[in-house]
C-alpha cells in the first residue's frame, strides 16, 4: 500500500487512522512518522472485567495440561484473548437495554417481528430464519440444498462451511484468485473469486451438480480480505446465466462494505447499508453468524428469496433449531441482534474497528514481523512460513507459533492452516499457513493491542530457537478443536 494512502482514505477521522509505518530492508521505518498513533475509541467504558494475569510458570503448566491446544485452556489462564472475533464482542448499552424487553413467547414473539424487519430492511431478503449461530444456518442451507455428489464453489470455505458441505456428501471447491494465496502481495480485493475458474467449474459440472455458489465476505480463511462489488456482480452473472443461485456467507459483510467504500470508486462515499444492499440485491440468499457483524454473543440466520427453498429451510429449522420465531435463541437475543446489526453499519464504529486492526498490523510490521498483507477486516494474520522458515510442515509450525505467543504474553491466537483445514485441503488450492490474531469488537484498548504487538515482536526476536510440535492425538473431523500435541523432541525421545 503506498505510503499516505491510508491517511487519505481516513476521511474526516484523523486520529482513527494511523499513519502508514512501513519497514525498509534494513529494518528501519521508511516513513518518518515516529510510531503509529493509536486509534481513538469512539466509546467509553461502563462495565469492566478484570483481566487475568497468569505467571510464566502458570502459563507453562496450563500449556501442558491443555496438550498444547489452546482451545483447551481456561479463560482465566489468558491475559489477552485473540482466539476469535466471534461471539466475543462487547454489546452496547442499547443492546443490553434491548435484552430487557425480551418477549419470551414460544411463537409470535414481538422480538422476532423486530428482528425480521431489521434483516429485511438491510438485506431485502423476504424469508428469514433465525438460528443459534452461523454453522446452524449452514446446517439448514446445506441439508436443504446439498446432495451426495454436489459441488459447492466458494471463494474460500471457512472450516465449518467446508465441514457442512462434506457432511452432506458434497465437494467444496475453493475458487479464490491466485492473489489470495500470496501473503506478501498488497492488493485491494484479495477475497475475489477467480471468475475464469468459476466459469470452467460450472461448465464442467453443470447446474444439476451445483446447487449453489457461495461467496464469503470477507474471506476469513484467506486473511479477512474483502470481495469487490464488481467481482460479486460477475459471480452473480456467471451463476445466474446457468440458473444457479448465489448465496453470501455474510458474517463480516459490514467490514467488507467498509473496504468497498474505501477502495472501489463506484461506491466511494456511499453508506455501509447502501453498499451492503448492492451486494444483497445480486444474491439469492445468505447465511449469517451474527456473532461477528451482528455485534452479539450468540445468534445468526439463514435468508432466501426462494419461497420453495424457504419452506424447506423452515422445516429444517423447526427440526434442528426450534420454532420459526426463535430458532434456537432466547427471544431477547433476537432483540439484541436487531440493535447490533444496525450498530455494525455505523461509520464511526467501523472506522475505529478497521483502524484498530491496522494499528496492530502496523505495529507488528514496524518490528519486522511478517504478516499477510494488506491487513484485513477482523484480524491480523502472521505468515508462518516466513516467521518460522526452519520448521517443516510436519513440525506444525503454525501451532508451534500459537504456543510460543501464549508462552510469551498469555495471548491466545489460532492456527489457520493445515491443522485447521487438513493437509489434503478439501477445498483445494495451494496452502496458506497462518496464525490469526482476531480482534473482538469494542473489547480491547490500543494499549492492550500495543502489548500484543510487543509480545509477538519478542517471539519474533527469538524465532530461531523455536521448536516444532507433533500430534499425540489426531481426531478425524475439525481436528484443531480437540487435537493433542507434544513438543517434537519429547515425542522423538519416546520413539525407540
Ligand atoms: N462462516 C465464516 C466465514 C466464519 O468465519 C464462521 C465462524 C462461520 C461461518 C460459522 O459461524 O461460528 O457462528 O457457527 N468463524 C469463527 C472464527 C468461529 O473464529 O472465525 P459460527
Amino acid at each position: 500500500m503506498p505510503v499516505g494512502a491510508a491517511r487519505e482514505r481516513a476521511g474526516g477521522h484523523p486520529r482513527a487512522v494511523p499513519a502508514v509505518y512501513e519497514v525498509g530492508p534494513n529494518g528501519a521505518p521508511v516513513d518518518e512518522t515516529p510510531g503509529t498513533p493509536p486509534p481513538f475509541e469512539p466509546y467509553r467504558v461502563k462495565v469492566v472485567e478484570r483481566l487475568p494475569n497468569p505467571t510464566a510458570a502458570e502459563r507453562e503448566a496450563a500449556l501442558e495440561r491443555a496438550h498444547y491446544n489452546l482451545f483447551q485452556l481456561r479463560s482465566d489462564e489468558i491475559r489477552i484473548d485473540l482466539l476469535t472475533d466471534s461471539g466475543t464482542n462487547a454489546m452496547s448499552d442499547r443492546q443490553w437495554a434491548a435484552m430487557m424487553v425480551g418477549d419470551e413467547s414460544y411463537a409470535g414473539s414481538r422480538n422476532f417481528t423486530r428482528f425480521e424487519s431489521v434483516v429485511r430492511k438491510l438485506t431485502g431478503f423476504p424469508h428469514i430464519f433465525p438460528t443459534h449461530q452461523g454453522r446452524a444456518a449452514e446446517n439448514l442451507l446445506f441439508s436443504t440444498l446439498c446432495r451426495p455428489g454436489s459441488v459447492i464453489p466458494n471463494n474460500m470455505h471457512f472450516d465449518t462451511t467446508q465441514a457442512h458441505v462434506l457432511h452432506n456428501g458434497g465437494r467444496p471447491v475453493n475458487v479464490a484468485t491466485a492473489a489470495a494465496y500470496d501473503p506478501d502481495l498488497d492488493a485491494p480485493f484479495k477475497g475475489n473469486v477467480d471468475i475464469g475458474a468459476l466459469t470452467r467449474l460450472l461448465d464442467l459440472e453443470g447446474s444439476e451438480k451445483v446447487p449453489l455458489v457461495m461467496v464469503t465476505i470477507t474471506n476469513n480463511t484467506g486473511g479477512g480480505q474483502p470481495v469487490s462489488l464488481a467481482n460479486f456482480r460477475e459471480v452473480s452473472k456467471v451463476a445466474h446465466a446457468r440458473d444457479i443461485p448465489v448465496y453470501l456467507d455474510m458474517c463480516r459483510w459490514a467490514e467488507n462494505a467498509y473496504f468497498v467504500r474505501e477502495r472501489e470508486p463506484e461506491m466511494r462515499g456511499r453508506s455501509i447499508a447502501e453498499i451492503g444492499r448492492a451486494f444483497f440485491d445480486l444474491a439469492d440468499g445468505a447465511t449469517m453468524s451474527a456473532k461477528k457483524d451482528g455485534l452479539v454473543n450468540i445468534g445468526g440466520f439463514v435468508a432466501t428469496r426462494d419461497a420453495d427453498v424457504a419452506a424447506r429451510l423452515n422445516e429444517a429449522q423447526i427440526l434442528f433449531e426450534g420454532f420459526t420465531t426463535y430458532g434456537g435463541l432466547a427471544r431477547r437475543d433476537l432483540e439484541a441482534m436487531a440493535v447490533g446489526l444496525e450498530e455494525a453499519t455505523e461509520l464511526e464504529y467501523l472506522e475505529h474497528r478497521i483502524a484498530q486492526v491496522r494499528f496492530l498490523g502496523e505495529r507488528l510490521s514496524a518490528l519486522g514481523v511478517p504478516i499477510l498483507r494488506p491487513v484485513g477486516g477482523h484480524a491480523v494474520y502472521l505468515d508462518v512460513h516466513r516467521f518460522l522458515p526452519h520448521l517443516s510442515d510436519e513440525e506444525l509450525p503454525g501451532q508451534a507459533l500459537v504456543v510460543e505467543i501464549y508462552r510469551e504474553g498469555g495471548i491466545r491466537t489460532v492456527e489457520v492452516g493445515s491443522l485447521m483445514f487438513g493437509k489434503e485441503g478439501d477445498g483445494g488450492g495451494p496452502s496458506l499457513e497462518l496464525v490469526r490474531l482476531a480482534l473482538p469488537r469494542r473489547v480491547y484498548s490500543a494499549a492492550q493491542i500495543a502489548y500484543v504487538a510487543e509480545a509477538v515482536g519478542r517471539v519474533f526476536a527469538r524465532r530461531a530457537a523455536i521448536r516444532g510440535l507433533r500430534y499425540t492425538h489426531r481426531p478425524a473431523h475439525l481436528p484443531h478443536f480437540t487435537a493433542r500435541f507434544a513438543p517434537s523432541e519429547e515425542v522423538a525421545a519416546k520413539v525407540p
